[in-house]
């Protein structure tokens, strides 16, 4: 259990990592995702975008790479995303399609997709980013031709396709109380009590140095309590650039108290940090002047945040 996998099996729980099939081939980026993490996100591989580029052609090559990486290397393997409205492929983002026949494409895509990967796919990512940040839902392609039903429908769907697979929803800004957060567990509770297939939910947690939310474990608890598996998906917590010796410890406690909230909680089955290295991340590409956000620093050198993550799954 010297591992961040071994100190989070040693529990139960997966400790997971977003990876890049291309990246595969370094070999330093491959040791670390092979030794340190038994779950594997493929960060942009699965989604519409990259498998469909357009309508009926499929390219299943990256994905198929990451399926077979994690079966032979024992790792769960956390499918990311069947219904989101970006990284939507130009003829579907761009296409004006009437309801019925954009339900079908919706259904037909989580058909395929989520057939292709039956029995190997542990966890999806069903929906992704329904809300705004005042909890009502977010006006999309999907929601604006479908309505909300959208939602149940692509969980019935993906139920069929997989029967096995635990499926999830997934949303940032949603890991502490507040409004977004609300809206989430009324739909939740929404579809359990309609009897929607839906298993888990997912709080990204994509963290800002120092607004890490004390909530979280009271948030993530309410939820379990509805019945549902809850797990973080992409945690990453950046700050200003250049880290700082005094920045780094901060981040770290501030990684080890979401490991804490999420080992709190009976039914959080594991941490999924977004990228394996500061040189792997999304955040400076995104985020002027910010970075440092994960557990490895540009060099693949351990930070003190991976120290404290083990840490949190070593004592639990
Ligand atoms: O594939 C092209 C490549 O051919 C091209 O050379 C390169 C040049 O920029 O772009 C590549 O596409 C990029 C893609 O990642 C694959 O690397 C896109 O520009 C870039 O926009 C895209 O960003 C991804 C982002 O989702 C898109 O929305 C990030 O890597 C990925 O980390 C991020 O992940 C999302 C989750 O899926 C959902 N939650 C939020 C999270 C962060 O935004």
């Amino acid at each position: 259990w010297n591992t961040l996998r071994g100190a989070a099996a040693a529990s139960d729980r997966f400790a997971g990592v977003a990876v890049n099939a291309d990246k595969l081939d370094d070999p330093v980026y491959e040791e670390i995702v092979r030794e340190q993490f038994n779950s594997i996100t493929p960060e942009n591989a699965m989604k519409w975008e990259s498998v469909e580029p357009e309508r009926g052609r499929y390219d299943w090559a990256a994905a198929d790479r990451i399926a077979d990486y994690a079966d032979a290397n024992g790792q769960q393997l956390y499918g990311h995303v069947l219904v989101w409205h970006s990284q939507l492929p130009a003829w579907l983002g761009e296409g004006d399609f009437d309801a019925a026949e954009l339900r079908e494409i919706m259904t037909d895509h989580i058909a395929t997709e989520a057939g292709r990967y039956r029995g190997r796919v542990d966890r999806w990512d069903v929906v992704n980013e329904a809300f705004n940040e005042d909890g009502t839902f977010r006006e999309t392609v999907f929601y604006d031709k479908l309505g909300e039903d959208y939602i149940a429908d692509a969980f019935r769907a993906a139920h069929k396709a997989d029967p096995e697979a635990e499926l999830y929803i997934n949303d940032y800004n949603t890991d502490g109380l507040g409004p977004k957060s609300d809206g989430m567990y009324e739909l939740v509770k929404k579809l359990k009590a309609e009897g929607v297939p839906i298993h888990g939910v997912g709080f990204q947690g994509h963290l800002v140095l120092g607004q890490e939310p004390d909530s979280m474990r009271a948030n993530l608890q309410r939820f379990a309590d509805l019945g549902v598996d809850v797990v973080v998906t992409e945690l990453d917590i950046r700050m200003e650039t250049p880290a700082t010796e005094q920045k780094l410890r901060q981040q770290a406690r501030e990684y080890k108290a979401v490991t804490d909230a999420c080992l709190a909680v009976d039914r959080c089955d594991g941490v999924t940090v977004w990228g394996a290295s500061d040189a792997d991340s999304w955040i400076p590409g995104w985020f002027e002047g910010e970075g440092a956000a994960l557990l490895y620093d540009e060099e693949y050198q351990r930070k003190p945040a991976y120290y404290a993550t083990r840490l949190a799954f070593q004592i639990e």
